[in-house]
């Protein structure tokens, strides 16, 4: 592709949804300049990378702001060509010199400044260098939240999620998820006494209710709005496990519904509510530290996807493994978690040519960016996290149905569940 010369770059600290700081970058490429921020996570993985420099979202700008000199005047010969420049100039590991949310921003706004640059949006852009076909990914939505994302009394498992299987363009899959997400509002309303319809972090509802009533409400609100559109929506489920297990007692903590499993047992309750409620994916449901866990479930409910986001923290090297083991047969693909765009590609890549689903996500605390709906069409992803009701959370939704209008809005990926 061709070369392009990076003209300048600033950052600047702005505040996410959740009011936590994060970093912003602007770059310019040959007179194009872009902006970008990235999210952060509440529940996040042991082996991300550190998302802050010493100082955190301030100490980051002052590291990025030192290390500007050695990006600034270089040239880029593709839409991840900065990230060798930013592996470069921070030389750790783990991103903790600036950052992985400071290289992520970096990363994005490079990448769209390049695309920009040359006329193009990034999905284009992407998807030529990467040769991907674009497509756009069914929206996974969140609309229930407990766990990290929600007070006490919420369930334990972290997110309640919609696929809208059956859509056959984007336009109807949203419409379908956000009908479902409505009745679901009218059924709180009416079985949970006393509950003002609060929110968890990802703008899906937070009632005080154990996580078996939670699954059944939701199931009977996708149904309802199934029936009602005439589109088949199907249920998934991130248990967040880390955050569920209990390293002193060894169990599974699930106190909303009085059960203190054990990993076996905690295999058994998780394959019969597969069973019960028609659960296609399922995310994380045992501690990171427990793959054998994982590859045990996956064997146990063949034909759903168990995802792995802690466990895989969107590193190729842990991805592949997981895959190869059995454990997964979908991988969340979270940039920030490795701090660049072109890491993240081939995070999807290697799902895609194992015949894994990637699923490009949000974390619990985004801004209104859409970048990652260009990254999720640009690559091979499958599916979009990024939540539903809340403007953040649309403000992806929205640029699907965007970028819809040019690649077409019929080119929703498909699931066969
Ligand atoms: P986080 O959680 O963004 O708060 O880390 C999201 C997830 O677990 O999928
Ligand atoms: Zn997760």
């Amino acid at each position: 592709m061709e070369s392009r010369r990076v003209e300048g770059l600033r950052a600047r600290v702005v505040f996410d949804s959740r009011g936590d700081k994060t970093v912003e970058v602007e770059v310019t490429v040959e007179g194009y300049t872009a902006r970008a921020a990235a999210p952060s996570g509440k529940s996040r993985g042991k082996r991300e990378v550190k998302p802050f420099a010493d100082g955190g979202a301030e100490g980051s700008v002052r590291a990025l702001r030192e290390a500007s000199g050695k990006i600034v005047g270089e040239t880029l010969d593709g839409p991840l060509a900065v990230d060798r420049l930013l592996r470069e100039v921070d030389g750790t590991e783990d991103f903790s010199r600036i950052g992985g949310n400071a290289a992520l921003a970096t990363s994005a706004a490079a990448a769209i400044a390049y695309a920009g640059s040359g006329g193009e949006p990034l999905y284009r852009s992407l998807s030529r260098y990467l040769g991907a076909d674009p497509g756009i990914p069914l929206p996974l939505s969140n609309v229930l939240g407990g766990g990290a994302h929600a007070g006490s009394g919420a369930p334990e498992f972290q997110e309640y999620l919609l696929i809208p299987v059956g859509a056959k363009d984007v336009m109807e899959a949203i419409e379908a998820n956000v009908l479902a997400y409505r009745k679901l509002g009218r059924l709180l309303s009416q079985e949970v006494k006393g509950y003002p319809l609060g929110k968890g972090d990802e703008g899906g509802y937070a009632p005080p209710v154990g996580n078996r009533k939670a699954l059944e409400l939701v199931a009977r609100a996708a149904e309802e709005a199934s029936d009602e559109t005439g589109v088949r929506i199907a249920l998934g489920l991130d248990v967040a496990g880390s955050n569920v297990f209990d390293p002193r007692s060894g169990r599974y903590t699930l106190r909303s519904d009085g059960l203190y499993l054990t990993g076996e047992e905690m295999v058994s309750f998780l394959g019969e509510l597969v069973d019960r409620f028609g659960i296609v994916y399922l995310e994380d449901p045992f501690s990171e530290d427990s793959p054998e866990l994982f590859a045990e479930l996956q064997r146990s409910v063949p034909n759903t996807f168990v995802c792995g986001d802690d466990l895989v923290v969107t590193r190729p090297d842990l991805i592949r493994s997981a895959i190869e083991a059995g454990s997964i047969r979908a991988a969340i693909v979270k940039p920030n978690q490795v701090g660049l765009l072109s890491l993240a590609a081939e995070s999807a890549r290697i799902c895609h040519d194992r015949r894994a689903l990637p699923v490009a996500s949000h974390r619990s605390g985004e801004t209104t960016d859409a970048y990652l709906s260009h990254f999720a069409v640009g690559t091979w992803c499958r599916l979009i996290k990024c939540g539903l009701i809340g403007g953040e959370r649309m403000a992806k939704l929205n640029e699907l149905l965007r970028i819809g209008e040019e690649v077409g809005s019929d080119r929703l990926r498909r699931l066969s569940v």
